[in-house]
Formats: structure tokens, C-alpha cells, sequence
């Protein structure tokens, strides 16, 4: 099993551990690996963006991907686009040190203050993130193909980043 496949692996079942009851049962039932896609960006990952595993056991575990924020957002350079540990290795520092070694690449290429959403109703991600020294400082509404309307997430920022690093 390559990266890319490992992380599909571990963003689907993070994925319906984390979201069932959070958003339609349909549309993550529908929910597939995307594994030649997922390969493609990884060989295209640009010099600010990045993708770091966390392994336990020899086995991939968890994954952060990041890179410059992608909205324009005028207060937030940097951004973790996405960050999912398998359940049963939560709580034991991983994600905390998916964060670490995303802020401090964000820092090597200039960027300092960080911008994470999050859907509102993910009490997971956003007692990680307050923990972290998140705050809640941005509101939009999901969009995503197959989700109907209503889903909203939160931003959560940091506009300086050194205590994560
Ligand atoms: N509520 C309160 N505090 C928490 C929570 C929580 N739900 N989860 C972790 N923490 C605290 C820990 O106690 C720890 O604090 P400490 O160091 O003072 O003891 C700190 O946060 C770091 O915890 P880790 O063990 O490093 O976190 P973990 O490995 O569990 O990873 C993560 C956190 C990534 C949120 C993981 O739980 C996960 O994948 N959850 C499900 C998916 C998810 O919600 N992902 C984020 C979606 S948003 C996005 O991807 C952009």
C-alpha cells in the first residue's frame, strides 16, 4: 500500500467515525476512495503546500495536507486544508504533531498566521482546535456536491502561529 492509498484508507473511516449523524448517512455511504487522484496531488504538491503522515506501527495512521489559505482571506496566510487521525489513535499527540510539523512549514515559507475550518457541528475538530489556541473567527456555509444546504463551518485562526511550532 502506497501514501496514497493509506490516506484514503484513513480519510474514509475517519470520515464516518467523525461525521455520522453530522452529515447525511447517503453521502457518506457514497464516499470512495480517490486514490490515483489523491497520487496525482501528492506529486504535484507545490513548495508551500505539504502532506505529512503520522505512522504508528509502520502503518500510516493520520495525515495533514496544507498550504497557502485558499480563500483570499486578508488576515490568514496559511492554511491546513484537511486533518484526520483514526479513531482509535486519538488523543495519543499525533494530531498535535501533524500540527506542529504543518505550522512550522507554513513558517519556512513565510507563513505565520493560519486559518482551520471545521464543520460546526464537529465537537471533535473544534475542542482540538481550542485546545491548540484556536479561535472561532470566520462562518460559511459547506459546499460540497451531494450536500444539501444548511451545513455550515467554522473558521478557526491563529494569527501567530509560534506556540503551535
Ligand atoms: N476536545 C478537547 N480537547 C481535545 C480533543 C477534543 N475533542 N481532541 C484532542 N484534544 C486535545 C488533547 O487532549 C491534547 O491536549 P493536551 O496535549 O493538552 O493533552 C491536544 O488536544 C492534542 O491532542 P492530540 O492527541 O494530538 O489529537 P488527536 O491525535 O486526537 O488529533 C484530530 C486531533 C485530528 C482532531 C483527531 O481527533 C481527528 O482526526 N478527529 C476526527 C476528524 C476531525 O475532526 N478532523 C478535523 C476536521 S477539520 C479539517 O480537517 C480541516
Amino acid at each position: 500500500m502506497d501514501d496514497a492509498e493509506a490516506i484514503e484508507r484513513v480519510r474514509i473511516a475517519t470520515w464516518h467515525a467523525t461525521y455520522r449523524g453530522q452529515l447525511p448517512d447517503a453521502a457518506l455511504d457514497a464516499m470512495s476512495p480517490h486514490i490515483e487522484q489523491r497520487r496525482q496531488r501528492l506529486r504535484d504538491l507545490g513548495g508551500a503546500e505539504f502532506c505529512f503522515v503520522a505512522e504508528a506501527d509502520g502503518r500510516v495512521v493520520g495525515f495533514a495536507v496544507g498550504g497557502p489559505e485558499r480563500g483570499h482571506d486578508p488576515d490568514y496566510q496559511g492554511e491546513v486544508g484537511a486533518i484526520y487521525v483514526l479513531p482509535e489513535h486519538q488523543r495519543k499527540g499525533l494530531g498535535r504533531e501533524l500540527i506542529r510539523e504543518s505550522a512550522r512549514h507554513l513558517a519556512r515559507n513565510g507563513m505565520t498566521t493560519l486559518l482551520i475550518w471545521v464543520l460546526r457541528e464537529n465537537g471533535i475538530g473544534r475542542g482540538f482546535y481550542e485546545r491548540l489556541g484556536g479561535r472561532a473567527v470566520r462562518e460559511k456555509p459547506l459546499l460540497m456536491p451531494g450536500l444539501g444546504e444548511g451545513y455550515v463551518e467554522v473558521g478557526y485562526g491563529w494569527l501567530d502561529t509560534a506556540a503551535l511550532r
